[in-house]
């Protein structure tokens, strides 16, 4: 893999299998940046941009795409988030911090079980890595279980499937360990707190260059 190494100062990645609590986590921290007034932005891709709606149709499965196609729609929704009008580049580099639920890794890991890993590795080699990235880990089990109450799941919402999206994040993430990107690994099964407080530790760190208003 031929990755670009560099990093986005202020730019904070939630990544993990599907139930493994990242969404959740996003808005607490949210909330606590809020009380320290440190100025950010919550993001998440796929985005609501008009790419991202797109890619919600196909992961919904009303609409059927080649899976090559699903891996560059990923990543032109992504390329927008980056380099697009407003996006993390821009962003960050106005001295906000941005954190996304969910980027790069997680095309490497989908894309890469649904397209093989050249593909996905190609569309994705050129996106700067962020500061910081925390991997929520969780047998799919346990995701599975905490999804079964939602009144609709997505295609790649099946067990067997998330299971093999487990094991592929950690030979991805395996691959960025020469990177200076800081990689925190959560244990998404403990109480949902002390993940808070844990992620809280870890952000409050890069944070004092973003702090005031
Ligand atoms: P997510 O928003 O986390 O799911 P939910 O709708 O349950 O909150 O993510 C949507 C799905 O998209 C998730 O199964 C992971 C998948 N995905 C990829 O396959 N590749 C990608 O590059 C991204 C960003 C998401």
């Amino acid at each position: 893999m031929h990755h670009n190494f560099s990093i986005i100062p202020g730019f904070v990645v939630f990544e993990g299998i599907d139930g493994s609590g990242t969404s959740t986590q996003l808005q607490r921290l949210a909330q606590r940046l809020l009380q320290a007034q440190i100025q950010h932005r919550i993001d998440a891709e796929p985005t609501k941009g008009p790419i991202g709606r797109l890619i919600r149709i196909a992961l919904s499965g009303e609409l059927t795409l080649h899976p090559h196609t699903v891996a560059h729609l990923f990543a032109a929704d992504r390329n927008e988030h980056v380099q697009g009008k407003a996006g993390i580049i821009e962003t960050c580099s106005q001295g906000k911090l941005v954190i996304s639920d969910r980027y790069i890794f997680s095309s490497l890991a989908y894309q890469g079980l649904t397209c093989g890993p050249e593909l996905p590795g190609l569309l994705n080699a050129a996106f700067p890595l962020p500061e910081l990235l925390f991997f929520f880990s969780l047998p799919a089990e346990t995701g599975m279980e905490r999804m079964k109450n939602r009144s609709s799941l997505e295609i790649y919402e099946k067990l067997d499937f998330q299971q093999q999206v487990a094991a592929a994040y950690e030979q991805v993430l395996s691959e960025f360990s020469a990177s200076k990107m800081r990689l925190i690994q959560i244990d998404a099964s403990r109480d949902m707190d002390s993940i808070s407080e844990q992620i809280w530790q870890e952000t409050s760190k890069i944070c004092a260059r973003f702090t005031g208003s």
